[in-house]
């Protein structure tokens, strides 16, 4: 399915921790096209920030053509995101991207730092029986929102919320099973989930995070290393961007 362009409505916009953004968007063209795992492309209204920000869709209402964005201000264009006030117009582009594909089994499904908000509409839209396993630096965001709606195993690298350590510390802690694990979060989380996948051999869906130029697939400006050739570029590296975020575990090299 084409992406779309399409001028957004903030409808609402919200501080939920130190440096993090909860903001909702009427946008009804992307909404009804919108899947768990996808993401849209933000453009800045400052045109000296030529390139779209790619964030992932953390909510999806079809019915009210809403979406929903949980982001960390990173730089100087989500700090202008995080100005914007209802009402506001954002220009954006989406949905972008190959999202994870459910599959009838028990999950788990982690989610590290800002790789968690992605995993709450994937944990809403999964009706079977699933754990999420949720990894934070510090502050904890979302967790009663995930409590809601499943278990939650929760590791924290200082150790003030759940688990001290990684969120495969809270796995084996808390004796978290499944068949399958859906996974975002920074490379290194990725890497020990698929390796860890690869032990008890199940599959994991993992979503990948890359610089992006043109988000659509064009520029070869996002790829990754796969242990296939790609049918698109002929060589063993995909497009995050196109291809991807999200990607079998087993396919990716990890650098
Ligand atoms: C598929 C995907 C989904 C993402 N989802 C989220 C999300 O849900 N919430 C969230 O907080 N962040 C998310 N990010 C990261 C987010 O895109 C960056 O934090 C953001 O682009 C930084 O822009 P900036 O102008 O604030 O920072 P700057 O550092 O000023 O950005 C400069 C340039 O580098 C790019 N860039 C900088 N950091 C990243 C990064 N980590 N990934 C990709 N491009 C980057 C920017 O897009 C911009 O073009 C996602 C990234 C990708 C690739
Ligand atoms: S950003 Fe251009 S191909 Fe992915």
């Amino acid at each position: 399915m084409n992406p779309v362009k399409e001028k957004a409505v903030i409808i609402s916009q919200k501080r939920i921790a130190e440096g993090i953004f909860d903001m909702s968007l009427r946008c009804p063209g992307a909404a009804s096209l919108a899947e768990p795992g996808q993401f849209l492309n933000l453009y800045c209204r400052n045109e000296t920030r030529l390139l779209p920000r790619p964030i992932s869709i953390c909510g999806i209402d079809k019915e009210k053509g809403n979406l929903r964005l949980v982001y960390r201000v990173a730089g100087a264009g989500t700090k202008e995101f995080s100005e914007l006030k209802t009402g506001d117009i954002l220009d954006l582009m989406g949905p972008l991207g190959h999202g994870f594909t459910i599959k009838d089994k028990p999950a788990i499904l982690i989610g590290g730092g800002i790789g968690i908000p992605p995993m709450l509409e994937l944990a809403r839209a999964i009706s079977g029986r699933k754990t999420c396993v949720l990894g934070y630096r510090d502050e904890p965001f979302l967790l009663e929102e995930f409590a809601k709606i499943a278990p939650v195993a929760v590791a924290s690298e200082d150790g003030m919320t759940g688990v001290k350590g990684t969120v495969i510390d809270a796995i084996r802690e808390k004796k978290v099973e499944g068949g399958i694990i859906y996974a975002c979060g920074p490379m290194p989380m990725l890497k020990a989930v698929a390796d860890y996948a690869a032990r008890q051999g199940i599959e994991a869906q993992i979503s990948l995070e890359e610089r992006m130029a043109c988000g659509i697939g064009a520029c070869l400006g996002c790829i990754c290393q796969t242990k296939e050739k790609n049918h698109h570029t002929n060589v063993n590296n995909s497009r995050v961007c196109k291809d991807g975020p999200v990607f079998d575990a087993k396919e990716v090299v990890f650098p």
